[in-house]
C-alpha cells in the first residue's frame, strides 16, 4: 500500500477532540512493509500522543527497528512538520538520508530528510563507549 494512502486512512482514526487537528503517519519498516498511527489526545494535553509516535510503536511493536521512508498528513494550509520530539523519535530508528514527505489534505506536499529536519541530532555517538 502508499505510504499516502495509508496516512490519509490513519487519518480518520485520529482522536483530535482538544484540537481539532488530525494527523495520520505512516512509516515504511525496512522489510517492507507499512506501519501507521493517528494522533490521541488527552484531556490531561501533554498526555497527548503524536501521530508520528503511534506509528513507531507499530513498527517496534511488530519487531522492527528501522524505517526507510516517512508520510505525514494533516488538513492544514501548509504540510505539518513533525514537531521536535517526533524528530528525534524517528532518528532513532532511521538514517539522515531517510525522506519525511509532509502533506496537507489537498495535495500539497514537501520532502525533507531526518537530517535537514533535525541538524545536530542527538545520537548513540554522544553517549561515548560502553554506553547505547
Ligand atoms: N501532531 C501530530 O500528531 N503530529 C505532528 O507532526 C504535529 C502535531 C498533533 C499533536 C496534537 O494532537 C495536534 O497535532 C495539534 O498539535
Amino acid at each position: 500500500m502508499s505510504l499516502e494512502k495509508a496516512a490519509r486512512d490513519v487519518r480518520d482514526n485520529a482522536y483530535a477532540p482538544y484540537s481539532e487537528f488530525r494527523v495520520g503517519a505512516a512509516i515504511r519498516g525496512e522489510s517492507g512493509a507499512v506501519y501507521t498511527g493517528c494522533n490521541v489526545e488527552n484531556v490531561a494535553y501533554p498526555e497527548g500522543t503524536c501521530a508520528e509516535a503511534g506509528a513507531i510503536a507499530a513498527m517496534v511493536a511488530a519487531g522492527e527497528t528501522r524505517l526507510t521512508e516517512v508520510y505525514v498528513i494533516a488538513d492544514s494550509p501548509h504540510p505539518v512538520t513533525p514537531c521536535g520530539g517526533c524528530r528525534q523519535k524517528l532518528a532513532e530508528f532511521g538514517t539522515g538520508d531517510v525522506v519525511v514527505t509532509m502533506a496537507t489534505l489537498d495535495g500539497m506536499t514537501e520532502a525533507m530528510t531526518l537530517a535537514e529536519l533535525l541538524p545536530g541530532a542527538f545520537g548513540r555517538h554522544h553517549l561515548g563507549e560502553g554506553h547505547g
